[in-house]
């Protein structure tokens, strides 16, 4: 920017457009992503490729904007990378799986995609959101465009049902929930997020109910029908619905009950069903900061296990696609609005509340220097959430909220370069290794802007309703009855 430019709107706005486009990756000559950031000043590592997860605030602006191309182009490519056959080294991403990032390289003068599942990534994460966040992604380009044709074509049809098959087949436990890795989706290091992460349930959730609207079920010409999957999904949505809503909440009439839990019950008539003891939990301070009529859904629910600490994508994506109850929803933009200092600061967001701190901190990052407490992953905050409090206040009809929020961020986030993310309890710390021209920063903050002027366009990521016969039927949870499903 030029050093005299005043900073209006309008050209907070052009210099991010500016950015967003320079952030364009180009594959044989079309358009197919963008690089996760744009930053020469520090080592690229692999912020140079094209993430799922973060190209997903990218394709939404840019399908709104009409350019439908890109978001085309990237989903068939991104398809073309995703394991069809059953890999017998173990060392070898899973049928189904989409890659967490990929980028162009070029060999013999010819362009070609790799793709990275993990294999290179820091701490060889798993990569579980990104075959969700696609699913949710044909789905919204679906939506954009009203045709469904491309979901519709025997590959895209065989892919999400790989993607399907992947995460509902048999396993070990017997939760609605999908058992995962620390570190397998947005928070990608060891953060103590193993076994059922929100983020991922959430996720799963709506990636199950884009999927049942795009699956075709009658067999015909190029296509066997998908009744099995169906089916399987139908099974699997209600009763994950409800063991989210009934045991990852929390408010303070849920926690007087777990408060006087008993524990160490056996059998059918137990009430505390994962034997949560209450001396796991900060009780008293949750106490002082649940306002009587907030609450959010839990991190994590596992046996002996709550994760208390509040994160922001799982509960912001709960209320966009309808996991969370109409009452529930409320209550977590209640709760965001009155602990407004904490949560959002002087930077939308924080990515989770509070930080794992002193020997904790040691014990469960593994004494990870980048996830110092209110840094990073661990308390730090993440302008990208911008658009996801955006799409929710939308949803809870709690505008107002959502715009306190682009007048903080706005003015800082061009100044600052578009950092991918803030230090501190108030989020007033550039972060200490974010990267400039963070490219889901930018196209985070232009998608917040564009919800807040055109609420229409929430249905590309938004759910209406399950059907409350769905819900009904899956209303008392019982380990064990989520019935397998047997993939071809
Ligand atoms: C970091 C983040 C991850 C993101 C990637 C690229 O690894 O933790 O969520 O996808 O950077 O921006």
């Amino acid at each position: 920017m030029p050093i005299n430019e005043v900073l209006t709107d309008e050209n907070i706005e052009e210099q991010a457009w500016r950015a967003l486009e320079k952030s364009i990756l180009y594959y044989q000559g079309r358009p197919i992503g963008t690089v996760a950031a744009y930053d020469d000043s520090v080592e690229a590592l692999n912020y140079d490729q094209c993430f799922v997860r973060d190209f997903v605030s990218s394709a939404l602006i840019f399908l709104i904007k009409g350019r439908t191309d890109i978001v085309r182009n990237f989903l068939e490519e991104t398809l073309k990378l995703q394991p069809k056959e059953r890999e017998l080294d173990a060392y070898k991403p899973g049928r189904g799986l989409i890659p967490a990032s990929f980028k162009v390289v070029v060999e013999n003068g010819e362009e070609h995609l790799e793709a990275d599942f993990g294999e290179h990534a820091i701490a060889r994460v798993t990569p579980v959101d990104s075959c969700l966040w696609w699913i949710i992604l044909l789905r919204a380009y679906v939506v954009a465009t009203k045709d469904y044709s491309i979901a519709y074509q025997p590959d895209f049809q065989n892919g999400i049902r790989l993607i399907i098959e992947i995460c509902l087949a048999n396993r070990f436990d017997m939760y609605p929930t999908l058992l995962v890795p620390d570190g397998a989706c947005m928070i990608d290091r060891r953060m103590g997020i193993y076994g059922h992460p929100l983020e991922l349930q959430v996720l799963f959730y709506s990636a199950l109910r884009a999927a049942r609207e795009m699956l075709v079920c009658k067999a015909h010409q190029d296509c066997k029908g998908n009744q099995d999957v169906v089916a399987a999904i139908d099974n699997r949505l209600p009763l994950l619905c409800s063991h989210i809503r009934q045991h990852y909440w929390i408010d303070i009439n849920r926690l007087n009950a777990i408060y006087r839990f008993r524990s160490e019950e056996y059998g059918k008539g137990a009430v505390n069903l994962f034997n949560i003891y209450v001396d796991s939990l900060p009780y008293y301070e949750l106490d002082k900061w649940l306002p009587r009529k907030g609450g959010y859904l839990a991190g994590n629910v596992g046996p002996s296990q709550l994760d208390t600490r509040f994160f922001a994508l799982g509960n912001l994506m709960a209320i966009i696609s309808d996991l969370a109850t109409e009452d529930q929803s409320q209550a977590i933009m209640n709760l965001i609005e009155e602990r407004w200092d904490d949560l959002v600061g002087d930077m939308p967001m924080k990515i989770c509340f509070p930080a794992l701190e002193s020997e904790e901190y040691r014990i469960v990052t593994g004494c990870d220097p980048k996830n110092i407490p209110w840094s990073y992953h661990n308390a730090g905050s993440w302008p990208v959430l911008m658009w996801m409090f955006a799409a929710a206040a939308v949803k809870t009809n709690r505008t107002g909220l959502a715009r306190r929020t682009i007048e903080i961020a706005k003015a800082r986030l061009s100044e600052d370069e578009w950092p991918e993310y803030y230090d501190g309890k108030k989020g007033r710390l550039i972060g200490k290794q974010a990267r400039k021209y963070q490219t889901w920063t930018i196209a985070g903050f232009l998608l917040a802007k564009e919800l807040m002027d055109n609420p229409n366009y929430l249905p590309l990521v938004s759910f209406d309703e399950l059907p409350p016969e769905a819900i009904s039927r899956a209303c008392e949870f019982e380990v064990g009855s989520v019935e397998p499903y047997i993939p071809r």
